[in-house]
């Protein structure tokens, strides 16, 4: 392998962009004491950097830089991976709002925060510079990368940090884990993704290890991912994606012909009573004009969808039905889509067998039309051979019911899209699909 030239240099590792033999090009981290340390210490770095190794490799996500290949018994050890395009910190040095589409960045990251914290995994490190950009499909992907903190469990610990691993990171690290990496949570790297968000909407300086305390439509967000107490702030990477969408979607107009404020209802701290659920869905269904059913819509976050799921059922399938309307039926820009998404499903997983049927093709038309993996797994995961048996009947009667023009085409869709096999969709679906589709 032929080393072309030095991408990157960090506390314990050098990047090097290579040449294979076979004239294939990629970046190579090799293990390297680029500080001094004690003997104890150094084996102490080098187990962390195999360990390293071994979990990005077991982790195969679209968001998360995988490994090509690896040798951990060479001397140094080193790991291959593909060649990123620019780190997020290039980015944000051009431009902090990314041209305007940081939330499809931010969307990235919470996905792959989202598959780490479901294995219980914590990044510990997340911060611009460990998220690297790479271009597939002529489509701008960010990943995470640089696992070397991921899951310590070892002695040692607060003396490694303090003899730099942490450097450069003091202004993306949650407070607890600076004194103590064993304190990692979900919601430390929520501390650390709300840092990136204020890199990207604010241009004030922070104070390292503080709760970020602004004025602005982003304010609250900031603040409730970098609170002192971590039981204090969002729960999920999730949910603060949910509420960046909630300022994307801040209404412009108010209704027209309400009988009552049902924008100020639901912005309100308090969840609406039951009875005003049912007659919000009265409105939408009748005089609201669909300037009004999308000022609404947009303002269903997710916390109030499950209260509207589990305090008004009934009402919930009745909007649920104008909620996945309304998604099919409007052009999001790209990068809000997995937030829509994540209602959507939201209001899936507790309505009946008519609204969940709306919510899939919802889906199916959100990940298509926006050549959103995100969604587009999300679609495929819902409908998966485990799917319920009457629920794929009922989705194969709207397969009829949608034209097999417009089925068929976002299944082909789907399948170039996200390296996904129809057959592994539930057997029903399967069947009807190539009824359809010949
Ligand atoms: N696959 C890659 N392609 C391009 N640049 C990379 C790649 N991996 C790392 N780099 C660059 O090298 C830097 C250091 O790599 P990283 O894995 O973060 O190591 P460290 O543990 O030293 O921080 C990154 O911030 C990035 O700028
Ligand atoms: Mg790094």
């Amino acid at each position: 392998m032929k080393v072309i030239k030095r991408i990157g240099q960090g506390g314990f590792g050098n990047v090097d962009e290579v040449e294979l033999e076979n004239g294939q090009r990629l970046a190579r981290k090799e293990f390297a004491k680029n500080q001094p340390l004690s003997a104890e210490l150094l084996e102490n770095v080098r187990r962390r950097f195999v360990k390293e190794v071994k979990v990005q490799s077991a982790i195969e996500h679209p968001n998360i830089v995988p490994i090509i290949q690896s040798d951990l018994k060479s001397e140094p050890p080193y790991y291959l991976m593909p060649i990123a395009q620019s780190s997020l910190d290039d980015d944000l040095r051009q431009d902090k709002t990314l041209g305007g589409r940081f939330v499809g960045a931010i969307s990235d990251i919470v996905a792959a925060l989202e598959e780490l914290h479901s294995m219980q995994i914590f990044h510990r490190d997340l911060k611009p510079q460990n998220v690297l950009r790479f271009t597939e499909d002529e489509i701008d992907i960010y990943k995470i990368s640089d696992f070397g903190l991921i899951s310590m469990k070892e002695s040692n610990l607060s003396e490694l940090t303090k003899s730099g691993m942490g450097k450069g990171s003091d202004y993306y690290t949650a407070p607890e884990i600076h004194a103590d990496l064993r304190k990692a949570s979900a919601r430390s790297d929520v501390y650390s993704l709300g840092c990136i968000l204020h890199d990207m909407v604010s241009n004030e300086p922070r104070v390292p290890f503080r709760e970020i305390k602004e004025p602005g439509e982003f304010g609250p967000i900031l603040s409730g991912c970098t609170k002192d107490d971590p039981s204090k702030r969002f729960s999920s990477a999730k949910a603060v994606l949910d509420a960046i969408l909630t300022v994307e979607f801040e209404p412009t107009a108010v209704l027209s012909g309400a009988p009552e404020d049902f924008l100020a209802i639901l912005a309100a701290p308090e969840p609406p009573e039951p009875a005003t659920w049912n007659r919000l869905a009265d409105y939408l269904e009748g005089q609201a004009t669909s300037q009004d059913v999308a000022a609404t819509c947009g303002r269903l976050t997710a916390d109030r969808i499950e209260k509207l799921c589990r305090d008004a059922p009934e009402a919930a399938n009745r909007i649920a039905l104008i909620f996945a309307e309304w998604v099919s039926s409007t052009a999001f820009s790209f990068e809000l889509s997995d937030a829509v998404a994540n209602r959507v499903e939201l209001f899936f997983q507790s309505c009946d067998f008519e609204a969940k049927t709306e919510c899939l093709m919802a889906l199916l038309e959100l990940g298509t039309s926006h050549n959103r993996w995100y969604v587009e797994r999300k679609f495929v995961r819902l409908c998966s051979a485990d799917m319920d048996d009457n629920l794929a009947k009922r989705l194969v009667v709207k397969f009829h019911i949608e034209g097999k023009g417009r089925v068929c085409r976002k299944i082909d869709h789907l399948e170039h899209s996200i390296d996904f096999d129809r057959k592994n969709l539930h057997p029903r679906l399967v069947k009807a699909l190539a009824d359809l589709c010949l």
